[in-house]
C-alpha cells in the first residue's frame, strides 16, 4: 500500500485520484496540492483526501507519503521532480516528460543519480486493447512491424495554459504526439534506435503561436515507420486510432468513437458524455470504463507493483526523454522541412540498422514477388529473375 501526494487538481490530478481509489484500492492519496486553497479543500473533500496543501514544497514533503503524482502544467514538471527527489520519494511523472528533451534529460539524471524510481505516467500505452495488440505484435503474430501510425486529434485542450507555448512547450505535437509516438515505439520494438523524423506542422484554426496540427513520420533504424497524426482542430469528439501493419498481418484499433456503444439521443443526455465529446445529443460514443479505456487503471497497476518489486516500470523516466527526443526532431524538421536526425545523448538499446526487400524463393530462378486470386478463380503468380531482375506472371 503506497500513500500518495497528487500535485494538481485538473483534468488529470481528478482522472488519476478516481483510478487511484476505485475498486476498493488499497493504495490511497494523503495529500493533495492545488493553487487555490477552495479548489484544494473541495477536491480532498470529493475524493476523501485527509491534507491539502497550497504549497507545492509541503505537499511533496508530507511525512506520511512515499510517492509523488505530477498532475502539473508542463512547465512545472522539472521543479516537481527536483522537490520530489530532494524528499526522497518515488515520482510517476504525466506526460510528456519535459518541453523539450534537455528537460526530460535533466529529469533523468536527478531520478537516476538519486536511485529513485521514475514512472512515466502514458495511460494510452496501457488501454486494454494496446497491451493485447502489443502482445500479439511480441509473439510475433504479424511478422517484422513496418508500420504503426498512431492518431489523436480533438477539438483542443481544455485549459488556458495548454494554448500558451511557453507553458506547454508546442502545440498539438507536445500535447497529442507525446501519446502517438510512444504508441508507434511500443508497436516497433523500444530497443529499436528512432533515426530521423520529418514533420510537417501549422497553425491551420487557432490564433496561437504553436501548431494546432502536425503530420510526422519517424524512421527507426530497422527500416519501420512510425507516423503520427495530432490536431486541436478535428470536430466530433477524441478520435483515438491506431493502425499496426506487418509483413505478416494488420490491428486496427479504435479506442474511443467507435467502442462498441453508439447510442441516438434526441432528447440528450443531460451530462458528461466521454472526454472531448462534442454533444450531448443525436448519435453519441459513451464510453463505459473510461478510466479503464484510457490505461490509467492497468497503468497505476504497473507502476505500484513495479515500484513494490524494485524494477522499471514499462513506462520508465527513460521512456519519456526518448519520446522528447523526437519530438524535438519533429520541431525541427517541421521549421526545416527537411529529414532531420534524433539527437540521443543517451541511447540504451539496439544500434542494429536493417529493413529493405524480403527476398522469398519461387524456383533457383526466380524470387516470388506475389501470389494473385482473380474474379474468375483462377491464381497466377507474379515472379522476378534472379539475375535479370525481370517481372513475369504465370498461372499457378
Ligand atoms: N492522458 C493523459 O495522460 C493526460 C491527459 C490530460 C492532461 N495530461 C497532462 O497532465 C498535466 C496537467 O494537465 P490537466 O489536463 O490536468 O490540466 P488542468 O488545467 O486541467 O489542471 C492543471 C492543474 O495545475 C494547476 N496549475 C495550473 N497552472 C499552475 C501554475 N502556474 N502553478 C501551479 N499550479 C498550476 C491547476 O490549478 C490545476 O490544478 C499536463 O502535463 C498534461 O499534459 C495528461
Amino acid at each position: 500500500m503506497h500513500k500518495i501526494t497528487m500535485l494538481g487538481t485538473g483534468l488529470i490530478g481528478m482522472f488519476y485520484t478516481m483510478t487511484l481509489h476505485a475498486n476498493r484500492g488499497r493504495d490511497r492519496v494523503a495529500m493533495v496540492y492545488s493553487r487555490s486553497e477552495e479548489r484544494a479543500k473541495a477536491f480532498a473533500a470529493e475524493w476523501n483526501v485527509p491534507r491539502y496543501s497550497t504549497d507545492l514544497a509541503e505537499a511533496i514533503n508530507d511525512p506520511e507519503t512515499t510517492v509523488v503524482v505530477i498532475g502539473l502544467p508542463n512547465h512545472l514538471h522539472e521543479e516537481a521532480v527536483r522537490l520530489s527527489v530532494q524528499a526522497g520519494k518515488a515520482v510517476l511523472c504525466t506526460k510528456p516528460l519535459g518541453r523539450t528533451a534537455a528537460e526530460a534529460k535533466r529529469m533523468l539524471d536527478m531520478i537516476e543519480e538519486a536511485g529513485l524510481f521514475g514512472g512515466y505516467l502514458e495511460d494510452l500505452a496501457y488501454t486494454p486493447k494496446t497491451l493485447k495488440a502489443v502482445q500479439s505484435v511480441r509473439n510475433g503474430a504479424l511478422g517484422k512491424v513496418l508500420w504503426a501510425r498512431s492518431r489523436e486529434t480533438h477539438p483542443g485542450p481544455h485549459s488556458d495554459w495548454f494554448w500558451d507555448k511557453e507553458q506547454s512547450g508546442g502545440g498539438a505535437i507536445i500535447d497529442l504526439g507525446c501519446h502517438c509516438i510512444e504508441i508507434s515505439r511500443n508497436f516497433i520494438g523500444k530497443e529499436v534506435r528512432p533515426v530521423e523524423v520529418m514533420c510537417w506542422a501549422d497553425t491551420q484554426v487557432h490564433p496561437i503561436d504553436a501548431e494546432d496540427s502536425a503530420v510526422g513520420l519517424v524512421r527507426y533504424a530497422n527500416g519501420a515507420i512510425g507516423q503520427f497524426e495530432v490536431s486541436w482542430t478535428f470536430r466530433g469528439g477524441m478520435d483515438l486510432r491506431d493502425e499496426v501493419s506487418g509483413t505478416e498481418g494488420t490491428i486496427w484499433l479504435n479506442h474511443w468513437l467507435r467502442t462498441g456503444f453508439e447510442m441516438f439521443t434526441a432528447e440528450g443526455e443531460k451530462g458528461y458524455v466521454a472526454e472531448k465529446a462534442e454533444s450531448d445529443t443525436g448519435w453519441l460514443f459513451p464510453v463505459g470504463d473510461e478510466v479503464g479505456s484510457l490505461g490509467y487503471t492497468a497503468m497505476f497497476t504497473d507502476m505500484l507493483d513495479s515500484l513494490d518489486q524494485g524494477k522499471q516500470p514499462m513506462e520508465s523516466f527513460y521512456d519519456g526523454y526518448i519520446v522528447n527526443a523526437i519530438m524535438d526532431a519533429a520541431y525541427r524538421s517541421a521549421s526545416s522541412k527537411q529529414w532531420e536526425t534524433v539527437v540521443l545523448d543517451d541511447w540504451r538499446g539496439s544500434d542494429e540498422a536493417g529493413g529493405g526487400a524480403v527476398l522469398t524463393d519461387y524456383d533457383d530462378e526466380h524470387y516470388l514477388i506475389k501470389e494473385e486470386r482473380m474474379p474468375d478463380g483462377s491464381k497466377k503468380l507474379i515472379l522476378k529473375h534472379k539475375t535479370t531482375g525481370a517481372m513475369s506472371q504465370i498461372a499457378a
